[in-house]
């Protein structure tokens, strides 16, 4: 029997991944090579929905797909590859986007958030449909399986509907997915303000795993922790200490109860340090050598993402012309 497949997508849009991407997202996608056919791309098509610019995107690109082998995507079990460079993504995004309806697609919640900042003149047209786009990396690679940070379950209900919906219009055409969303680990929150979820665009409370480690221990010693001095797990009232919690049950897979007895009569100020030297132990370190050599042989990275743009390319080509014929395209 063949393995269910899997696809997911990391935008490059910063210089360095963080530990949001890395607890919630791409150490699923580590896990599940053996088991699963995976795909992974770095999605440069959507990255280009805000403001850019194109010689920082294109190191960016580059540095993204540096960093996915140095997580541990090892591209002789998985397919990585960047997302422009096979076209059926944008191709099948078309069709899709004329099976999607605009109130449909007005209530995604991250275009709101998003044109909401920029303002809605400003916003792109390419941001109002980005979960087209997205639906259609998912669909044209057959995925039974999505493994994502809770941020994106909005877009995997829309990419579900898409794919049900065609289905019924023209025939069995697409798997419809499921995300993988791991519950404890799929919201890291920024350490300077524990009510939103970690991200780049706030670089002091977001832990990037290419800072310095001793930036890393520096970020968590001054996290915003919350008001009393107990250390508990509890999401409501104390969000900082208990995403530290939640952080090192990522890294350790200790019972949270278990992490609390160790810090029993110890303070908030213990628990930031314990935890930031973990984080740079487990993580930061291991991560940011091989990342640093891989970009050291750029050829042979070009090389690779050639190799994963032809597997995906494969792949991708048969479910499009399934699709071309279905919506009479093709005979
Ligand atoms: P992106 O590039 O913003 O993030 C990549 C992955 O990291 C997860 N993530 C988090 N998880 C937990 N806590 C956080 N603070 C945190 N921040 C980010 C995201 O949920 C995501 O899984 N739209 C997608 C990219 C995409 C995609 C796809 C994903 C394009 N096509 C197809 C899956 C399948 C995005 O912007 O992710």
């Amino acid at each position: 029997m063949s393995k269910p497949s899997v696809l997911s997508g990391i935008q490059p849009t910063a210089d360095s991944f963080h530990i949001g991407n890395w607890f919630g997202a791409l150490r699923q996608w580590v896990q599940m090579q053996d088991s699963h056919e995976c795909f992974y791309s770095v999605v440069d098509l959507h990255a280009i929905t805000a403001e850019f610019d194109p010689i920082i995107l294109r190191k960016r690109t580059l540095a993204s797909f540096a960093q996915l082998l140095a997580v541990g995507i090892d591209p002789s079990k998985s397919t990585v590859f960047v997302q422009s460079q096979v076209p059926q993504h944008a191709q099948l995004a078309w069709v899709l986007s004329c099976i999607t309806g605009f109130g449909e697609a007005s209530r995604m919640t991250q275009f709101k958030d998003k044109s909401q900042k920029g303002g809605q003149e400003r916003s792109s047209v390419g941001l109002f449909t980005y979960p087209v786009l997205q639906a259609a990396d998912i669909l044209l690679y057959q995925a039974q399986s999505v493994p994502v940070g809770e941020d994106q379950r909005q877009h995997l209900e829309l990419t579900r509907d898409l794919a049900a919906r065609f289905n019924s219009q023209f025939g069995k055409t697409f798997v419809v997915p499921e995300p993988f969303i791991v519950k404890q680990s799929a919201k890291i929150l920024d350490l300077q303000d524990p009510a939103a979820k970690m991200s780049k665009s706030s670089p002091q409370g977001c832990i990037f795993l290419l800072d310095e480690p001793a930036v890393v221990l520096k970020k968590f010693k001054t996290a915003l922790t919350d008001s009393g001095k107990e250390i508990k797990y509890d999401p409501a009232n104390k969000p900082g200490i208990s995403n530290l919690l939640s952080i090192i049950h990522a890294i350790t897979g200790e019972e949270i109860s278990a992490i609390e007895s160790q810090f029993v009569n110890k303070g908030y100020g213990d628990l930031k340090v314990y935890t930031g030297e973990l984080v740079v132990d487990k993580v930061i370190n291991p991560f940011r050598e091989k990342t640093l050599s891989l970009l050291g042989d750029e050829s042979k990275l070009n090389e690779l993402m050639n190799q994963g743009a032809i597997k995906a390319e494969k792949v991708a080509a048969k479910t499009l012309e399934d699709v071309y014929i279905k919506v009479g395209f093709k005979n």
